[in-house]
């Protein structure tokens, strides 16, 4: 089979936390996020993806947690609620998919299920512009400010 990769494209980074600590599992054991990530840092990964850990995503309440990213022109995601013993087959087909694009698009039913059903974030590529936006439509900042009794709601004038 032909290796229809964008050679030109940013390397693949699967970033992993490997700390989360499930709720109600033994504080001494292994956490899953270190045997997922052990576990893909073993596995026959597309060339160029490059597997970390780290210490923290801010999901740990989604263990295990992993980012995907590709650079600066891909969509990156965060994944949570994931299994090293169930997931990892689906995680690799995943992370192939996503390597193969230059812009970090899968189509959905390209998707493996378990990146469909949980993704807890997608982040657009940082070229991709901003929607309109209109300073005017947003409240003052008088109107967002502390509405307590003790504040004035115009600074004395002395
Ligand atoms: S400890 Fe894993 S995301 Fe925070």
């Amino acid at each position: 089979m032909a290796d229809t990769r964008d050679q030109s494209a940013d390397p693949v980074v699967v970033t992993v936390c490997t700390t989360c600590r499930p709720e109600g599992a033994d504080p001494e054991a292994i956490r899953p996020g270190r045997i997922l990530a052990e576990r893909l840092l073993g596995a026959e990964l597309p060339e160029g993806v490059q597997i970390r850990g780290v210490e923290c995503l801010s999901a740990c309440s989604r263990s295990c947690a992993l980012h995907l990213s590709g650079g600066a022109e891909r969509w990156s995601y965060v994944y949570g609620d994931l299994d090293p013993d169930t997931h990892l087959d689906e995680i690799l087909a995943g992370v192939s998919a996503y390597s193969e694009t230059s812009d970090g698009f899968v189509p959905w039913r390209q998707r493996p299920v378990v990146f469909r059903k949980q993704s807890i974030a997608r982040i657009p590529p940082v070229s991709m512009p901003s929607v309109e936006l209109t300073a005017a439509s947003a409240p003052p900042p008088a109107a967002a400010a502390d509405t307590s009794p003790e504040t004035p709601a115009v600074p004395a004038q002395d």
